[in-house]
């Protein structure tokens, strides 16, 4: 297989140097924690090779939000990354037909085109509030799909299905007989009508998600399939065994300590969240250049520059970073248009984030004609 990088990982901040930037509004989780916030580590924590599931106590908590799943219905895997390129290896073979929501996450995209998988894009568009059109997905769906891909929330957009929908495409699957993949990363960063999980629904559904964004934990690498289709979770519990046996011992046990703390963590994480999307709606509402749909979930916007306005893009990032020390998630990061960009509201301080949405202004007073 020959594997490419994307923009998005190449130009991460990770990367660039956390030195360089003075406003981060590139992230797409809350604050990242400490280790000194889940309580340190216990001594005799045993380093050995793990349960190949993952440590049964914490599957079955993940399990335990519905009566319908297990703790068997759960694989725990080194983040949703590595989560949703196994799933694609397991489903997809070369020639097979997926529909992927579109912009995604690039894992999302890449995987399956790396497969050799035929893919179309189902488009997320801006003057749709970036809801997927059904009429659309019907139209795409072959003889060959084996897979739809939506997230939800969504990332870059941070639109959301309903649960309507949701049981639309399921029925879908069911008349077609594809799978159904619904990256829920950013599940818990919704307030008010919280989706049950889309496994819990039906077998044909897998959901996937991890500790990185609404925990802000993605230094420990824990994410996880949810299905109820055994024979897929032994196809992913194969996928597992060959690439890395099992997961991390010490990633797993400070998992399962933060996610023994989700009751109390959450609603302090929703509040900030609610708080700081506060900041970016009233930038928004100041700044005549720029047009968004407001997010209904996650952490994350996909405001862009008014079709318009005459800016000089690259001009406009470069000034951006350089003179305004603001660093947002350029649209070609998500394979579309650089006039949207992706901005985090839920990493930065507020004071941090209220500097770099007036970055932004500055540098469409630079860039703009
Ligand atoms: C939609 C989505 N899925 C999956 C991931 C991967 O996250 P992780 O591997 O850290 O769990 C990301 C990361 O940005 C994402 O945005």
């Amino acid at each position: 297989m020959k594997y490419r990088r994307s923009p998005i990982e190449n130009e991460s901040p990770e990367l660039l140097g956390y030195d360089t930037i003075k406003y981060n509004l590139s992230e797409s989780s809350i604050t990242d924690l400490r280790l000194g916030d889940l309580g340190g580590l216990p001594n005799d924590l045993v380093l050995m090779y793990g349960n190949h599931y993952g440590k049964p106590e914490l599957r079955a908590l993940i399990a335990s939000e519905s009566p319908n799943l297990s703790s068997g219905d759960v694989l725990l895997t080194p983040g949703a990354a590595a989560a949703l390129f196994m799933l694609h290896t397991v489903l997809l073979e070369a020639g097979d037909h997926i529909v992927v929501a579109y912009p995604n996450y690039a894992t999302n995209l890449e995987t399956p085109r790396m497969l050799g998988a035929q893919v179309d894009m189902l488009p997320l568009r801006f003057e749709n509030q970036f809801q997927p059109d059904f009429a659309e997905l019907e139209r795409l769906m072959t003889p060959h799909t084996k897979l739809i891909s939506l997230t939800t929330p969504h990332n870059p957009t941070g639109s959301r299905l309903s649960l309507g929908q949701l049981r639309d495409v399921i029925a879908l699957s069911e008349r077609t007989g594809c799978h159904v993949l619904l990256d829920e990363t950013y599940r818990d960063m919704v307030v008010g009508d919280e989706l049950p999980l889309g496994a819990s629904l039906h077998p044909r559904v897998i959901s996937i998600s991890s500790m990185s964004k609404s925990y802000g934990l993605p230094g420990i690498r824990v994410g996880w399939v949810i299905c109820q289709d055994a024979a897929l979770m032994e196809g992913l519990l194969a996928a597992k065994e060959q690439i890395l046996i099992s997961g991390s011992m010490i990633d797993e046990e400070l998992c399962h300590r933060a996610l023994l703390q989700r009751a109390t963590r959450l609603p302090t994480i929703r509040a900030r969240l609610t708080a700081q999307l506060a900041v970016v709606r009233s930038w928004i509402a100041t700044e005549p250049r720029m047009e968004w749909v407001e997010p209904r979930g996650g952490c994350v916007c996909f405001p862009r520059i008014k079709t318009g306005v005459n800016v000089n893009i690259n001009v406009f990032y470069d000034a951006l970073l350089s003179e305004f020390g603001t660093y947002v998630g350029a649209g070609h990061w998500f394979e579309m248009d650089r006039r949207y960009m992706r901005i985090g509201y839920g990493w930065p301080t507020p004071e941090a984030l209220v500097a770099g949405l007036l970055g932004i202004s500055h540098a469409l007073d630079v860039a703009v004609n």
